[in-house]
């Protein structure tokens, strides 16, 4: 089973990653963020790291407010870089750990906690930053990801008290995986600081460190406090470190500090910790995942799961696409064409080809871009339908109350 070894709390600035790409690691000023992290770097190859579960926010990077998630988990097999305006950093992919994204994420969802996922997202500074100073001297990475990105820069936000819970079922979750692994909780962000209006450059160290004694000794304090609370002491961008309640949840109520720094040259307090669980779990019951037990019997039935988004993500974003006129276009004058510039397998390609509807769901494409696909070469969802059941459009007509035909084009052939 996956085992929790620990935690690890870090602040996420951008200076962090700077330091590095310029390896500042003798200048005086910038030396003491890297002594920061090199007992962080030990203890992790000590205890053999596996998976970091990352928890971080992105900074307006790759989610913006056209859909805004508290707690959005990555279920990619890799994580890029992410360009923040000046070219992204010269840092080899995050490898993911996909499996063991979609076994949490089964298990928080059977604990009430719906979360929503993430992949071909970039990763901005919340992640890489403190990340790529953990890297190995080649700059190779160690160990796999799981980035959990929490949507801080837009209220409502979720309150401290609902982090808290959260990290106690990930901390369920992860130790419900069947598989030896060992998992590390990495909290980001913070401590005090404020980057916008007036009152930007505010800073509390009296704050922080209060906050770095009640993380570890009174996390209820801390679950207890609003943000206007956390504004108010450590600044309003400070209060993204209800992410540590994350990580504070995932732990035994007892815990040991094993590293703690701090320091302050700019405009965020730069916090490291190391923390290690003082007590045993209580044993997580065998996971079965109820809500889909017993669908297997309903033959030609195919529930649209995280492993078939995974397999047939390319086609299925290569036919979403078709809901962009000039795509719609590029597919009528060479569909090959357009298909290879979305990588499609030849597999993939000649099912799209042969439009073979009932081959393409089998295959894990989700009905309802289908439907657009039928939009675009000009036939009715009826036609789709009658396919996928192995019949004739007027058999399936037959077993209708009406004789009618409709698709999602608001035209025949976009
Ligand atoms: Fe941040």
């Amino acid at each position: 089973m996956a085992r929790i070894i620990g935690a690890i709390a870090t602040s996420h600035t951008p200076t962090i990653g700077f330091a590095k790409d310029r390896r500042l690691d003798n200048d005086p000023i910038w030396k003491p963020i890297f002594d920061a992290y090199a007992p962080i770097r030990a203890w992790l190859a000590e205890k053999r790291a596996d998976v970091l579960l990352t928890i971080y926010n992105d900074h307006i990077t790759s989610f913006f407010f056209d859909h805004y998630s508290p707690f959005a988990l990555g279920v990619d097999d890799q994580y890029l870089p992410a360009d923040e305006g000046g070219g992204a950093r010269n840092v080899p992919p995050l490898p993911g750990a996909p499996e063991l994204a979609r076994s949490i994420a089964t298990s928080l969802f059977a604990e009430e906690f719906d979360i929503s996922f993430f992949r071909g997202k970039s990763v901005d500074h919340g992640c890489f930053s403190p990340l790529s100073m953990l890297a190995n001297p080649d700059g190779t990475w160690p160990w796999k990801i799981l980035p959990l990105q929490v949507g801080v820069l837009q209220f409502p936000l979720p309150t401290a008290r609902r982090c808290y819970r959260l990290g106690g079922a990930l901390s369920r979750a992860i130790r419900a995986y069947p598989v030896d692994l060992n998992v590390v909780i990495v909290a980001t962000g913070g401590l005090s600081h404020q980057v916008h209006g007036e009152r930007c450059g505010f800073n509390n160290p009296e704050w922080d460190q209060q906050f770095l004694d009640l993380i570890e000794t009174d996390p209820e304090v801390l679950a207890n406090m609003t943000h206007a609370d956390y504004a108010e002491r450590g600044g309003m961008e400070g209060a993204e470190v209800i992410m540590w309640l994350i990580m504070r949840g995932a732990l035994t109520d007892r815990i040991r500090t094993l590293h703690r720094t701090y320091y302050l040259p700019s405009m965020t307090a730069i916090a490291t910790a190391i923390y290690e669980n003082e007590e045993e779990y209580a044993a997580v019951p065998v996971f079965r995942n109820l809500q889909l037990e017993g669908v297997e019997r309903l033959t030609g039935t195919y529930p649209y799961t995280l492993e078939r988004s995974a397999k047939a993500y390319r086609i299925n974003r290569f036919l979403h696409d078709l809901v962009i006129p000039e795509r719609r276009e590029a597919f009528r004058q060479n569909a090959d064409k357009l298909m290879s510039e979305y990588d499609l397998t030849s597999e993939e390609a000649d099912l799209v080809r042969r439009l073979d509807w009932r081959a393409l769901i089998h295959y894990g494409v989700i009905f309802f871009v289908l439907e657009k696909l039928a939009a675009v070469v000009g036939v009715s969802n009826l036609h789709v339908y009658a396919a996928m059941r192995g019949q004739s459009l007027e058999e399936l007509q037959a077993t209708r109350n009406a004789k009618i035909e409709y698709g999602v084009g608001a035209k025949r052939g976009g």
